[in-house]
């Protein structure tokens, strides 16, 4: 960038204080003096960018062309908005920052994140090691998708042993050159949790050290707040900001966090084909930002209030709630390890099955009948008939995916609101 157009480095620290994201989400990447003194980021509305001499052009294009290969395919400068622009390079710069990360990539959406994290990596021939299960979409883009261009998977169930997973590389290696490993944790819908320090450890032992396939792990439902994965061993965090990190279910989109290295591969795939995050969507995910903190932690105190109360109902035979693992079990030992908070994404499981599922549903107030979560509202719906209709029985029943089973994402109203919503709902049924 010129130094004209280049912004004033932002503070990250205070004498050797060191500035919590929550703080740095107010201002973080962003010169007010390059905006007219704009307290708040303008949405840059613009396909393009003028250079202020052409020997700038040049330069930035060396950037996105990979030419520089010290940061391979980002622009010292703004190019054109397939490649980069202010508001996303402002998010961007944020989004790394709740995982001590070097960089952040936003997508227009999880799933085109994802699928630009899997281009990137894998080749005809190459096979990905993943835990299981995996949203949806996911599985898909894995199984039939890349399937059709001869990539191969052996995945692990998500609760996996370290023998487990070594197991699991090892058939992946007798199939082809594992290019990527792939994580969900907690696993969407059955919240089962991932050794990810595990799986790091593993993948040493598998790999010579300069040809270890990327470990890549979905942290849409903890992230970036109870969980960092990138701290036990992960090298790229994956987000549908679409969840959490929008908050207000008014958006959709995507992002990666990790190493600059990886990063700069999947940037320059982003930079052919597209797939960036658009600019007001970009600025609608900083305002979200701003408020990351305040949202997941009042929605995680409600989802604790709530989940106690839902536990002792006499119409609830379980609630799945990753605040009720039972201590001692591998389950809760990873918790421990890897997660500062339970989250407020959970299952409960009705005494009955569809018709008490059903009448629970439609007799809820407050909570909204929908799927997705981690918004500002609290949304119920029913996996079975609804996410995972199409999931045949057998697998269905294997991931807990009962007829009875309701998936609830708390919000942050007053626990004792929604508490009154869910009793008055429960005995309805
Ligand atoms: C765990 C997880 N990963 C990825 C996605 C896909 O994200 P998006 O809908 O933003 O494409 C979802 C969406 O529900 C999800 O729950």
């Amino acid at each position: 960038m010129t130094e004209s157009r280049r912004p004033k480095d932002s503070e990250s620290y205070i004498g050797n204080h060191k500035l919590d994201p929550s703080t740095q989400m107010m201002g973080y990447g962003f010169d007010p003096a390059l905006s007219e003194g704009s307290l708040k980021p303008p949405i840059f509305l613009t396909s393009t960018f003028v250079f202020e001499r052409a020997a700038d052009g040049k330069r930035f294009f060396e950037g996105i062309t990979g030419r520089r290969p010290d940061d391979a395919g980002r622009a010292q400068g703004l190019v054109y908005s397939r490649f980069n622009g202010p508001n996303q390079e402002i998010l961007e710069d944020r989004l790394a920052l709740w995982e001590d990360a070097d960089q952040a990539l936003t997508f227009s959406s999880g799933m085109t994140a994802i699928t630009t994290l899997m281009l990137t990596f894998v080749r005809p021939g190459d096979v990905i090691v993943h835990s299981g299960p995996l949203y949806a979409a996911t599985e898909t883009i894995i199984n039939k998708i890349l399937g059709q261009f001869g990539i191969k998977y052996v995945d692990f169930p998500a609760g996996a042993t370290r023998e487990e997973i070594d197991a699991a590389i090892d058939k992946a290696k007798s199939m082809g050159r594992v290019s990527l490993i792939y994580l969900e944790s907690p696993a969407n819908p059955t919240n089962a949790l991932v050794d990810v320090e595990a799986v790091r450890d593993a993948r040493a032992a598998a790999f010579d050290a300069d040809k270890l396939p990327p470990i890549a792990i979905d942290n849409t439902f903890l992230g970036p707040l109870w969980a960092k994965p990138l701290a036990q061993g992960a090298d790229i965090s994956v987000y549908s900001l679409t969840k959490y990190a929008g908050g207000h279910s008014d958006l959709v989109a995507g992002g990666l966090v990790g190493s600059k290295a990886l990063l700069s591969q999947i940037r320059m795939i982003r930079n052919t084909m597209g797939g960036i995050c658009d600019p007001y969507t970009s600025w609608q995910l900083m305002r979200s930002l701003e408020t990351l903190e305040l949202r997941m932690t009042r929605a995680g105190e409600n989802a604790e209030k709530v989940c106690a109360f839902l536990r002792d109902h006499p119409k609830v035979e379980s609630v799945g709630y990753l605040g009720f693992l039972e201590e001692g079990s591998r389950q809760a030992d990873i918790f421990n390890r890897h997660c500062s908070g339970a989250g407020s994404t959970f299952s409960l499981y009705l005494k009955g099955g569809e018709r008490e599922a059903f009448a629970f549903l439609d007799n809820l107030k407050i909570a909204k009948l929908a799927v997705s979560l981690g918004g500002t509202e609290t949304l119920a719906s029913a996996p079975a008939a609804m996410t995972h209709l199409s999931v045949p029985d057998e697998r269905k029943a294997a991931l807990g995916i009962t007829d009875n089973l309701v998936r609830i994402s708390i919000g942050v109203e007053k626990a004792e609101d929604l508490i009154a919503d869910f009793d008055n709902a429960l005995n309805a049924v």
